[in-house]
C-alpha cells in the first residue's frame, strides 16, 4: 500500500476550456499538473510553451511538473523556472551534459528528473542517480497522447525500482504514456510512485472519479 501521485497531462485537456479543466484538477486528488513540452526536433510534434504554462501553473494550485522533450533545454530552463516549473524533467537522449543540467535546474530551485525513451536502458542512470529527483520511464514513445503503453516498460519500472533501492537513491518512479485504469495496478506493483495520464483522465465522463481510482491503484 502505498500514495501514488497522479499527475494528469494538460495535453489531453481541451485548450478552449482551460480554466473548466484546470478547475477540475485542482478539485480532485492529483497531486502534480504534468505539462508537455515538445519542439519538434527531439519529438516529431509541436505542443505548447512558455505563455501557456506560465497562466497554467498560476490558476493550478498542483505541483507544476515540465516533462521537456526538447533539445538544448539548457537554453530555456531559467524561463521554465520563471514559468512556474516545479519539476523539470529532461531527456537522456537530449542532454550530452547531463550532470550539468541536473546542477543548472536544482541552483533554481527545483526538482530534477530525467525521462528515458523506451529503447533506453535504465542502466545508462547509474551515474546519476544519486543526483536526481525523479526517473521518468517512457511507457510510450514520446511526442503524442494517447498511444497504447508499451509492455516491456513494466520490467523497466522494476529495474528502476532495484537502482533506487540499491543506491540510496531518493528519486520517484514517475511513468508516462497509455496508463489506464486496466494497467495502474500493474504499474505501481512494478515500483511506480507517479502515474500520469492524459486521455484517461480527460476523456473520462467523470475525471475526478477517473483521478481517484488511479490513486486507488496504490491500495
Ligand atoms: C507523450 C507525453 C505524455 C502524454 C500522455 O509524449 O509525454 O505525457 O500526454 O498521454 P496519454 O496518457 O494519453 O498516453
Ligand atoms: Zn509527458
Amino acid at each position: 500500500k502505498k500514495e501514488v501521485i497522479v499527475a494528469p497531462s494538460l495535453l489531453a485537456a481541451n485548450f478552449l476550456q482551460l480554466q473548466h479543466d484546470i478547475d477540475m484538477v485542482n478539485n480532485s486528488e492529483a497531486a502534480w499538473l504534468h505539462l508537455d513540452v515538445m519542439d519538434g526536433r527531439f519529438v516529431p510534434n509541436i505542443s505548447y510553451g512558455m505563455p501557456i504554462i506560465a497562466q497554467v501553473s498560476q490558476a493550478c494550485t498542483k505541483v507544476a511538473d515540465v516533462h521537456l522533450m526538447i533539445e538544448q533545454p539548457d537554453l530555456y530552463i531559467a524561463d521554465f523556472k520563471k514559468a512556474g516549473a516545479q519539476v523539470i524533467t529532461v531527456h537522456q537522449e537530449a542532454c550530452t551534459h547531463l550532470h550539468r543540467t541536473i546542477q543548472l535546474i536544482h541552483s533554481l530551485d527545483m526538482k530534477a528528473g530525467v525521462a528515458l525513451n523506451p529503447a533506453t536502458p535504465v542502466h545508462t542512470l547509474e551515474d546519476i542517480i544519486a543526483d536526481i529527483d525523479l526517473v521518468l520511464i517512457m511507457s510510450v514513445n514520446p511526442g503524442f497522447g494517447g498511444q497504447k503503453f508499451i509492455q516491456h516498460t513494466i520490467k523497466k519500472i522494476m529495474q528502476a525500482r532495484e537502482l533506487i533501492d540499491r543506491t540510496g537513491s531518493r528519486a520517484l518512479i514517475e511513468v508516462d504514456g497509455g496508463i489506464n485504469l486496466e494497467n495502474a495496478h500493474a504499474i505501481v506493483q512494478a515500483g511506480a510512485d507517479v502515474l500520469v495520464a492524459g486521455s484517461t483522465v480527460f476523456a473520462s465522463s467523470n475525471p475526478v472519479q477517473t483521478i481517484a481510482q488511479l490513486k486507488q491503484a496504490g491500495k
